[in-house]
C-alpha cells in the first residue's frame, strides 16, 4: 500500500516506479497503457509504433481471409467474427521479433483472451514454442460463470486451462468470470461462491504462476470484501493482481472503486478502463503529499537549488530521476 512518507520515483520512460520507505521498489500498476482488440495487421503494426505498454488480443478458432481451403487455427478475432488476416502464431512472431530489437523499456507486453476452449488446446502447440520470453504474457480465459447470473457465455473449461497452463511456469494467468452489467445494473458483487470455485480451482491445480483476476470495474467497486478473500488465499503462493475493466457506460460507483484500489494498492492493481471512466480515477491521492509529475519535479528541481542535501536525486541509465520523502 501507498504510505504517505513513501519516496516517490517518477520514471521519465512512462512505467513509473514508487520507492517504498522500506526500501522495496515497486511498480506503479495503473500507469501501464492498453491497446485492445488487436486483431488485424493494420491494429498491430499501429500499436507496435506506439507507446502502449500492453497489446490485448482475441483469439477464436477460425480461418485466415483468403484461405480457400478454409483450415480450421487459433487467429486473431473476437466472437462472432471467425476470420483474419492475423493467425496467433503471426501475431506472436511479429511481437517476439519486436521486442528482441528493442530496449527492455520500450518492449510490449501480451494479453491475449482465449474465448473458447477448443481455441485454447489448438493454441498450445503454438504457445510452446514462445512462452519463455524475457517480456511478459498473459494467458485470459474467463473460467467460471460469474456475477451477475451470466449463463448466456460459457466459460473456458477452467481444468484444462489450469492444467495446460501449467507447461508455462512464468506466464501470466489471467483467470476471470463472465459477467453481465451495464448501464442499468447498481445489484451485484462477485460473490462467495464464485470466489470460492476459482480459489479451488487454482489450488487443485497448484498453479505457481503469477495470477491477475480481471474484473469488471462496476461489479468489483461492490466487492473488496470477497476479493480480499480471494487476494488472501492465493498470495502465499502465487503473485496476485487484479485488472479492473470496464466496458463503454458501464454503471461504476467511482469512489468505491477508488477503494478498491487503494486498498489493494497501486502496485497491485492494473486498471484499463474506457477515457470516461480513468478521467474520474484520480490515482493521486488528494489528501496525501502525493504531487503530480511535472509540478513534483519543478519543485524538487527548485528545492535542490536551494539545499543540494534536502532531497535525494536518483540515476538511471538514462536520466537522473529525482525522489523525496
Ligand atoms: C500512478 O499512475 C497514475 C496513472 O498514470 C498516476 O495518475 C499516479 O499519479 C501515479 N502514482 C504514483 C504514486 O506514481
Ligand atoms: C531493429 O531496430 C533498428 C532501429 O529501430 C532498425 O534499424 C532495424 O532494422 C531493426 N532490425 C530488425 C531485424 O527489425
Ligand atoms: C521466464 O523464465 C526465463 C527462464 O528462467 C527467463 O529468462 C525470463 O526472463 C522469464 N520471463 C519472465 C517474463 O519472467
Ligand atoms: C440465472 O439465469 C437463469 C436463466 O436466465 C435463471 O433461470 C436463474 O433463475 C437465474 N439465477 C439467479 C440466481 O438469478
Ligand atoms: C457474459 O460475459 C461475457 C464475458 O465476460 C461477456 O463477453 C458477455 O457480453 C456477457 N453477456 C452479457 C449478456 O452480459
Ligand atoms: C436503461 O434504462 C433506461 C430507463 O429505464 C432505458 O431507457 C434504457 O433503454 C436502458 N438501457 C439499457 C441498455 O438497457
Ligand atoms: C499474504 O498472506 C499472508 C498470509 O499467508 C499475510 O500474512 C500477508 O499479510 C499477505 N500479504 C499481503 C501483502 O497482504
Ligand atoms: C462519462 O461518465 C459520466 C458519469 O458516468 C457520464 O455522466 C457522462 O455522460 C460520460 N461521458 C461520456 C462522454 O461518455
Ligand atoms: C489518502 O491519504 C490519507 C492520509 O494519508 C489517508 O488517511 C486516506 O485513507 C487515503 N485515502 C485513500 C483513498 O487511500
Amino acid at each position: 500500500m501507498l504510505r504517505k512518507n513513501s519516496i516517490i520515483l517518477y520514471d521519465i520512460l512512462f512505467i513509473i516506479m514508487i520507492h517504498m520507505t522500506n526500501g522495496q521498489t515497486v511498480k506503479n500498476l495503473t500507469a501501464i497503457t492498453w491497446s485492445h482488440a488487436t486483431n488485424s495487421q493494420k491494429l498491430l503494426n499501429e500499436v507496435l509504433s506506439s507507446d502502449i505498454n500492453f497489446i490485448e488480443a482475441d483469439i477464436v478458432f477460425g480461418y485466415l481471409k483468403n484461405d480457400e481451403s478454409k483450415t480450421q487455427q487459433p487467429i486473431m478475432a473476437h466472437p462472432p467474427d471467425v476470420e483474419s488476416d492475423l493467425t496467433l502464431e503471426s501475431f506472436l512472431t511479429q511481437i517476439w521479433d519486436f521486442n528482441k530489437n528493442t530496449t527492455k523499456e520500450k518492449q510490449k507486453g501480451i494479453k491475449i483472451d482465449f474465448k473458447s476452449t477448443d481455441v485454447f488446446t489448438n493454441s498450445i502447440s503454438i504457445l510452446n514454442k514462445m512462452w519463455n520470453t524475457d517480456y511478459e504474457i498473459w494467458l485470459n480465459a474467463d473460467i467460471f460463470s460469474g456475477p451477475s447470473n451470466n449463463t448466456s457465455t460459457i466459460p473456458v473449461d477452467p481444468d484444462v486451462f489450469l492444467t495446460e497452463s501449467n507447461k508455462f511456469p512464468n506466464v501470466t494467468l489471467s483467470t476471470g468470470w463472465t459477467t453481465r452489467w451495464g448501464i442499468n445494473y447498481t445489484e451485484g458483487i462477485y460473490t462467495h461462491e464464485q470466489v470460492k470455485v476459482m480459489i479451488d480451482g487454482i489450488k487443485k491445480h497448484q498453479k505457481n504462476n503469477a495470477i491477475t483476476f480481471p474484473v469488471r470495474a462496476g461489479i468489483a467497486a461492490q466487492s473488496i470484501e470477497t476479493l480480499n478473500h480471494l487476494y488472501q488465499s492465493l498470495n502465499a503462493t502465487n503473485l496476485v493482481t487484479f485488472t479492473i475493466w470496464s466496458s463503454e457506460n458501464d454503471n461504476v460507483n467511482v469512489e468505491n472503486l477508488r477503494k478498491m484500489i487503494f486498498h489493494f494498492g497501486l502496485d497491485k492493481v492494473y486498471v484499463d478502463v474506457p477515457a470516461n471512466l480513468s478521467s474520474q480515477l484520480r490515482y493521486t491521492n488528494d489528501s496525501s503529499r502525493i504531487h503530480t509529475k511535472q509540478s513534483f519535479v519543478k519543485n524538487i528541481m527548485l528545492n535542490k537549488k536551494k539545499n543540494g542535501k534536502s532531497c535525494k536525486v536518483f540515476f538511471s541509465q538514462q536520466k537522473p530521476f529525482i525522489a523525496q520523502i
